[in-house]
């Protein structure tokens, strides 16, 4: 959910949190959005984040960056940016982004974010109307200099799930495009998350509800995933109200599915749920209607059939207009 610009936590409030993140044990901070480059005082809060120890990721579409305000993020102690492509075609990439002249404009920044010296990974997501592309995708990525690539299937909740009969690529179309990946991996690092609709077993979300990270919102909810706002009857708890190390031990939406005691069956009695933790709690609320259901990509799960059917279904529909958040 986005939050009302004036609803913002302000750089002070930030330094805060890091601080708090840090002496909670916490190495990294990833700065997303939205778009983080719109905060005019972008450049204080990375400062806070470095003088905190943090290691430091910037998350950005490159809108609101040219290469001084790069060069003084940098400065700040930026250590790492994150630049996602939408395809390797520039017509389709804008199209795809709804942004004329992104791609370009992208291109353009990576080459800033390298020249500078900053560590560069370039994230590219996968769907039905690039998904035949991937490899110029990875060459062109290459090209850019990313040290990291991440090959994101997209994840259908918040906007993706809105757009998932415009988004899912069929079963063919990922088994080629995970073909392709593991023979460029010879010589770059690239990371792939497969799609959830066409597995077998879940992945382990945000590695476990609770146990590894934690998400603050800009106006400062702490939730234990960037989607956590899809369960309704979750009560999150903000660094306004309270310290982080209270909230991320008592508040209730921690808690909620923390560990393994909330889980139902066939997940209580598996022999996977220390290493998968039952899969996505949102993916279970926007496909079985339930928060602590199984995960319906796993195979185990009586909505894993479901899950197959709208697949193929979205799959087989014909590609219509993206609806686009905040739009
Ligand atoms: Fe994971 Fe639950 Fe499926 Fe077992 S039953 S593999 S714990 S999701
Ligand atoms: Fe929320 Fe997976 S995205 S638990």
């Amino acid at each position: 959910m986005l939050d009302d610009p004036a609803a913002e936590l302000d750089a002070a409030a930030w330094a805060r949190v890091f601080q708090e993140a840090a002496d909670l044990g916490v190495l990294q901070v990833h700065l997303s959005g939205g778009e983080p480059a719109a905060r005019r005082d972008l450049v204080d809060i990375v400062a806070s984040a470095h003088g905190a120890g943090l290691y430091s990721n910037l998350i950005t579409s490159a809108i609101g960056l040219n290469e001084r305000r790069m060069l003084a993020l940098r400065d700040a102690g930026l250590d790492h940016v994150q630049l996602s492509l939408q395809d390797a075609d520039a017509g389709s990439a804008d199209h795809i982004a709804g942004y004329a002249g992104g791609h370009e404009r992208k291109i353009a920044f990576a080459g800033i974010v390298t020249g500078l010296g900053l560590a560069l990974t370039i994230n590219l997501v996968v769907h039905r109307a690039n998904i035949d592309r991937v490899e110029a995708m990875i060459d062109l990525a290459a090209s850019l200099r990313a040290g990291r690539i991440e090959i994101a299937h997209a994840q259908y909740y918040g906007w993706a799930l809105r757009n998932r009969s415009e988004l899912m690529p069929t079963r063919d179309q990922v088994d080629r495009a995970i073909q392709v990946v593991e023979e460029r991996r010879r010589g770059l690092v690239i990371d792939m998350v497969v799609p959830d609709y066409y597995a077998r077993r879940p992945k382990a979300c945000v590695g476990g509800w609770g146990r590894r990270s934690l998400n603050v919102t800009p106006s400062g909810r702490v939730l234990p995933c960037h989607a956590a706002e899809t369960i309704p009857q979750l009560e999150f708890w903000s660094v306004r109200d309270y310290p982080l190390e209270k909230i991320w031990l008592e508040s209730p939406a921690f808690q909620a599915f923390r560990g393994t005691d909330w889980m139902p069956e066939p997940c209580r009695s598996c022999a996977l749920k220390e290493s998968d933790f039952g899969g996505c709690r949102c993916q279970a609320m926007a496909l079985a209607g339930d928060a602590s259901a199984t995960d319906p990509a796993c195979e185990l799960s009586p909505f894993h059939g479901r899950m197959r059917e709208l697949a193929s279904a979205d799959a087989g529909a014909p590609i219509g207009a993206y609806v686009y958040r905040g739009r």
